[in-house]
């Protein structure tokens, strides 16, 4: 499919670093295929229907809304990106330090998949140390997320940790 990307990730939860993520590749491509990886080794605090849930109420009345579609996937990236026919995975690269786990990971699909590229983005730097790992430890301690992730992200968190 030409001018697709898929945007994959755990989003547990999703966080203002990747909207801001997802806004700039909306000004890119003509469709983004946020793809919610299911069943990694992570352990999830949010279920993936939950996540896919949080993802769509986060896109809702975005000008780019239409160009997003959400799914969970399980097994390998690469594959998914085939069943969709999407030559393109976008990340987003936070640090030098988020670096060298994307090289490592960016290539080993090149390698199983020759035609599917990744395209890596860089957030707003005011976003740059957001991650659902730090959100998540703020929220077990009951800090103030508001300017980590969205406002109803901030509630799902909140009554997960409550
Ligand atoms: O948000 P995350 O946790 O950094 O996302 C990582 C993810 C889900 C994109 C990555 O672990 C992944 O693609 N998992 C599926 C298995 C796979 O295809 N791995 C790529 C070869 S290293």
């Amino acid at each position: 499919m030409k001018n697709a990307a898929l945007y994959p990730g755990s989003f547990d939860p999703l966080t203002n670093g990747h909207m801001d993520i997802l806004e700039r590749a909306a000004l890119m491509f003509d469709k983004i295929i946020v793809t919610v990886a299911v069943n990694n080794k992570k352990t999830a605090v949010f279920s993936g229907d939950e996540r896919v849930q949080l993802i769509r109420e986060a896109i809702k009345g975005k000008a780019w809304e239409d160009k997003i579609e959400i799914e969970q996937f399980t097994g390998l990236l690469i594959n998914f990106a085939r069943e969709k026919n999407v030559q393109v995975l976008l990340r987003g690269v936070r640090q030098i330090s988020d670096f060298e786990y994307e090289f490592r990971m960016a290539l080993t699909n090149r390698r199983l998949a020759p035609e599917i590229d990744t395209v890596f983005l860089m957030p707003d730097e005011q976003l740059t140390f957001i991650s659902a790992t730090i959100v998540k430890e703020v929220a077990a301690w009951g800090g103030d997320l508001s300017s980590f992730v969205p406002d109803h992200v901030a509630k799902a968190l909140r009554e997960k940790y409550k």
